[in-house]
């Protein structure tokens, strides 16, 4: 398969954005493979948290590959001022466009790749027509718009449900989960065919971060392991 590797990305929302730098410091140490950056607008979600001087601050702090989470309207008019402000990949919802297959074709011309997300309500089947233009698809296993909150069992379902239209499909996309990820729910979730696990509380609100990105990577590599 084209993406069996395990990638942890975490979630900056949870962290403190008074030592940001030191925070990513740490899940470096640990392992981390990515950066999850929140970016809400307080239309699409009820919440506004960070954008685009954040992320240029953030390239200039680390070498991991930086992605964007829009979760905001009109994402079109923004892809590109988060491509140029250092982020490697960006991610669209589904929900937040009528145009989703322009969005993720102007991520790929820019020289990004490409997401397109799902909220806990939006079946799978209307991402079918674009597994050709995505390098990820994740799949929300919160309703979007704040960190910490409850883990939703039925993404694992639809996490297992795009495997196999993946294989079906040819897919070449990774499949990530974002929301109430933890120690609890990883083993489950690499098994189902998760590849990229998205944690903001349960690595940065612990008093060793660099070690929870371990430990995520620790259940899913074993998990998988396990699997027949
Ligand atoms: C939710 C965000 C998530 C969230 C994850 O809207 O997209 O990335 O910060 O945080 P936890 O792991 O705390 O659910
Ligand atoms: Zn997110």
């Amino acid at each position: 398969m084209a993406y069996a590797k395990i990638e942890i990305a975490p979630s900056i929302l949870a962290s403190n954005f008074a030592r940001l730098g030191d925070d990513i410091r740490a899940v470096e140490q640990g392992g981390a493979d990515v950066i999850h950056v929140d970016v809400m607008d307080g239309h699409f979600v009820p919440n506004i948290t960070i954008g685009v001087p954040v992320v240029e601050s953030l390239r200039k702090a680390t070498r991991l590959p930086l992605e964007a989470h829009l979760m905001i309207e009109r994402p079109e008019e923004y892809i590109e001022r988060f491509i140029r402000a250092g982020a490697n990949r960006v991610l669209v919802h589904q929900e937040s466009t009528v145009h989703l297959d322009r969005a993720l074709t102007m991520i790929r011309e820019l020289g990004a790749q490409a997401g397109a997300v799902i909220n806990p309500a939006t079946p799978v089947a209307t991402l079918t027509d674009v597994f050709d233009k995505v390098d990820t698809v994740l799949v929300m296993s919160v309703n979007p718009g704040f960190g910490g909150q409850k883990f939703i069992p039925g993404a694992i379902e639809k996490i297992r449900q795009l495997n196999q239209w993946r294989t079906r499909y040819n897919g070449a996309f990774r499949i990530e989960v974002d929301g109430g990820v933890d120690a609890e729910n990883t083993a489950q979730l690499a098994q189902a065919g998760t590849n990229t696990f998205v944690a903001g509380t349960s690595i940065f609100h612990t008093p060793d971060p660099a070690a929870a990105v371990r430990q995520i990577r620790k259940l899913a590599t074993e998990a998988l392991s396990q699997r027949v």
